[in-house]
């Protein structure tokens, strides 16, 4: 087996999990996904689908009629983008693969933006790429970009800059002015920008639709690569689909590296993206309404707590906090599930630069649920 594979690190999140299993106790917090199922003429589009008998592969870059409707979608949000710009993926961490598999190889230097969800800087080191981690910065409890230590960080030598705003897990958001520069660099030095703009409908800023994204600022041909998921705006992680903005030119490179790893997405599964497209304009802003209530239920009781350092997110679906005097995060995440029956993500999973914080994903229908987990951390506090 080849050594980086062999290295690779393990989940913490899922050693925290394990820690808890088969505890119907515990109040579980930790995944990045909410408790509410997928709708259901979403279902109902991939059983219809399934019942029709449309069992067999699609093209490469996804059904025409899916690539046309995302291209409508991502256009009612941003610049126009047609469907020569879509790839239909097999979710968003299969679209994020697929970008870093046409972009960075062995030796490659790929930048990221962190702390950040492991996946996105454990892809590059699986191609052999060189990861160089630049984090954020802590202001007030609130992480925050150091523009000139990102554009120090990137060169003419640096392939890919990867960043992910809204980002998962601090909620750290870039602003229109923050991606025009960034991409007047990464113009300078011929750097690609792959985008994780997973969470962009995942945003709570007054009057705002989607949080800022680089496809309000770049032409079609800029070097930019944008990741997308219908697994959080349309409930539907276990789903597993996705779908990527290239440049027109990239197009016919991403429908050759979808044969060799998915060869397409499952079409039951596609046609339940276009259903959930076809209900988004209801659909999406309720969920961002309900997702609001949710993260104005946990934080201010969060922020109340003596010791705890937090910072209101705009974007995503995560509380990130601190808790004075607990700063080994694996360890006091397992004593949190086993002694208090409380479930939440150690801040190291994502990156050292997060070690002493934890991620609470606030995404649940019932938000009473988030108040009883905030009394089982009090309990556990002594507060
Ligand atoms: C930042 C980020 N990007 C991408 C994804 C990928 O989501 P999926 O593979 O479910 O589409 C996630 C999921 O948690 C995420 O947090």
């Amino acid at each position: 087996m080849r050594q980086v594979i062999d290295q690779l690190p393990g989940s913490k999140i899922r050693e925290v999990a394990n820690a808890g299993l088969g505890r119907a106790d515990v109040l579980p917090f930790w995944f990045g996904e909410s408790d509410e199922p997928t709708p259901a003429f979403v279902r109902d589009a991939a059983i219809r689908s399934l019942n029709d008998g449309e069992t067999f592969y699609s093209h490469n870059l996804g059904l025409p009629e899916l690539r046309e409707a995302l291209a409508g979608y991502v256009s009612s949000l941003h610049r126009p983008v047609g469907a020569d710009r879509i790839a239909v993926t097999s979710s968003g961490v299969n679209a994020l693969m697929l970008a870093m598999q046409a972009l960075a190889g062995a030796g490659d230097e790929v930048v990221v933006v962190v702390p950040v969800w492991p996946n996105l800087t454990a892809q590059p080191a699986i191609l052999g790429a060189n990861v160089k981690r630049v984090s954020l910065k802590v202001k007030e409890g609130a992480w925050q970009l150091d523009m000139a230590t990102l554009l120090d960080a990137v060169t003419a030598q640096t392939k890919v800059l990867l960043v992910n705003a809204p980002n998962n897990p601090t909620g750290w958001t870039l602003t229109r002015a923050e991606q025009e520069t960034i991409l007047a660099h990464c113009r300078h030095t011929g750097t690609w920008i792959v985008a994780d703009e997973v969470y962009e409908r995942v945003y709570f800023k007054p009057g705002a639709r989607c949080a800022p994204s680089f496809l309000d600022v770049a032409e079609p041909d800029d070097r930019l690569v944008v990741a997308h998921s219908f697994s959080k705006s349309f409930l539907m992680t276990g789903w597993r689909l996705g779908w990527l903005v290239v440049p027109p030119s990239l197009l016919s490179a991403m429908g050759k590296l979808i044969e060799f790893n998915t060869s397409c997405a499952p079409v039951f599964i596609q046609r339940a993206g276009l259903s959930g497209l076809g209900g988004a304009a209801d659909f999406v802003p309720a969920l961002i309404g309900r997702l609001q209530h949710c993260r104005d239920t946990l934080l201010p009781q969060l922020a109340a707590l003596r010791g705890v350092q937090v910072a209101m997110p705009e974007g995503g679906m995560y509380a990130f906090f601190r808790i004075e005097g607990h700063d080994d995060s694996l360890s006091f995440a397992k004593r949190l599930v086993t002694e208090a029956g409380l479930g939440l993500a150690p801040g190291a999973a994502f990156g050292d630069e997060a070690e002493g914080w934890l991620r609470w994903c606030f995404a649940s229908r019932e938000p009473a649920r988030l108040t009883q987990g905030v009394e089982r951390l009090k309990a556990f506090l002594g507060l």
